[in-house]
């Protein structure tokens, strides 16, 4: 049986988290071998540059030597010991350090549930039920945050998966990004019940749309007026923006913020992170319940501490920003040139591609985008060996494996991807 062949017959939809299925580009899912630098190899041997990094995980790059030297001690030593150990104070003491206004950190082996802990945390500190989300921003998998906007502005989610109860979605309130009307009609009709405000400060899971800083202000405002807890979701801006997160980039401080990815070096892992009156409310000082088995695994603790180290040391933010531009420079440049019509979105080593000539700052924009142009585009830079996520909704990442080689391999890409999307837009023409 081929390796296609046996993941297709033994995982479901042959994968184990659905967009690597590639359907969003009507594609087949690339199995993977391994991973060096900026680039990925399948298992036919070819080797891809990597757009898609662990999903935003790798900013290092795959199989950085001193995230892997780190990660040989700790197997040298015992990767799972189950009681506390130095490396995960060591990693919380690296994160209070970065972030403003945190005390305390909890780990948890992945963004999903440090999502539930803080979202938990503010309601066991408020002793409120609702939760005011934003459309377009995923928070991972959990119920209450797996909800789709019904109709109106500011209404009571909807659930988005089926298994989901309506009575765990009715708790949500779901309004338009960057839209200080919905937020501020939110907090009219539900202020006093607003337990917590959860937003990613600049969204990544609509494809890349970055935040009107205003509106952001704004939300921090409401959010202290009505004693909401503000949960900024930094689990892919955290550490990637800036050391400080997209928190320091945009200068708004949030009550609690989520991290994951990055802080694990390649890991599983999630965090949440604040001051010690809200921290301190859960267990065991407090009465809110957070535990697990993995929760600060040694693994992802070594390798999180050696790649914030190795970012304190070597910055990396403004060449990754340089990097960005150039490639969001030439994204452009070459969808123009084919006649495409997009728009590139940037900031950092964060980018989106989205074939459509509308502007973008909220889900219903990003929705218009031409989804058939998109499964082109990223088909065609497959094809030419580079891997681009494989959705409309998804952000690119850049690394600092990343060299100028890379960007000119898929600008040379770029050129022949735009030309076929353009021809796909122009079949879809009425
Ligand atoms: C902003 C955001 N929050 C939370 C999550 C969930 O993290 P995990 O996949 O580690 O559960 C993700 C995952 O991509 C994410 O992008």
């Amino acid at each position: 049986m081929s390796v296609l062949a046996q993941s297709r017959r033994y995982l479901v939809g042959g994968v184990n988290s659905p967009v690597r299925a590639f359907r969003a580009v009507k594609a087949q899912p690339v199995l993977l071998a391994d991973g060096r630098g900026a680039t990925v190899r399948d298992v036919q041997g070819r080797r891809y540059v990597d757009f898609i990094m662990g999903w935003g995980a790798l900013l290092l790059g795959h199989a950085h030597p001193a995230v892997r030297a780190a990660a040989q001690r700790r197997l040298r030593a015992g990767w799972h010991l189950g009681l506390t150990h130095v490396t995960e104070s060591a990693l919380a003491r690296a994160i209070s350090e970065a972030l403003p206004g945190v005390d305390r950190v909890r780990f948890t082996p992945s963004g999903t549930e440090a999502v539930m802990v803080a979202v938990r945390l503010a309601r066991g500190a408020t002793r409120r039920k609702r939760l005011l989300t934003f459309e377009g921003c995923y928070h991972g998998h959990s119920d209450g945050v797996l909800v789709k906007r019904g109709s109106g502005l500011a209404t009571l989610g909807l659930s988005a998966s089926a298994g989901v109860l309506e009575e765990a979605s009715r708790q949500t309130v779901v309004v338009p990004y960057n839209d200080p009307q919905a937020v501020e009609r939110a907090f009219t009709a539900y202020g006093d019940t607003i337990a917590a405000v959860l937003v990613e400060p600049v969204a990544a899971n609509m494809g890349l749309v970055q935040p009107d800083r205003a509106w952001l202000k704004r939300v921090r405002a409401l959010a202290a007026r009505h004693g909401s807890v503000l949960i900024f979701d930094e689990v892919v801006t955290g550490f990637r923006l800036a050391y400080g997160g997209a928190q320091t980039m945009f200068g708004v401080r949030p009550d609690l913020t989520v991290l994951g990815k990055i802080i694990g070096g390649g890991f599983p892992i999630g965090a949440v992170a604040g001051p010690a009156r809200l921290m301190d409310q859960l267990a065991p000082e407090g009465p809110v319940y957070h535990a697990g088995t993995f929760a600060g695994h040694p693994m992802a603790m070594a390798a999180g501490v050696a790649t914030l180290t190795e970012l304190r040391r070597r910055p990396p933010y403004q060449r990754l920003e340089r990097q960005g531009t150039r490639l969001a420079r030439g994204l452009a440049e070459a969808a123009e040139s084919a006649g495409l019509r997009a728009q590139v979105h940037q900031l950092g080593s964060m980018l989106t591609l989205f074939c459509s000539g509308q502007p973008i700052t909220k889900f219903s924009d990003a929705q218009r985008a031409d989804r058939r142009a998109f499964a082109a585009l990223a088909n065609a830079f497959r094809s030419r060996g580079v891997l681009l996520p494989p959705s409309q909704f998804e952000t690119m990442f850049l690394s600092t494996a990343h060299g100028p080689s890379h960007l000119d391999r898929a600008l040379a890409a770029a050129r022949q991807a735009c030309r076929a999307a353009a021809k796909m837009t122009t079949r879809s023409q009425p």
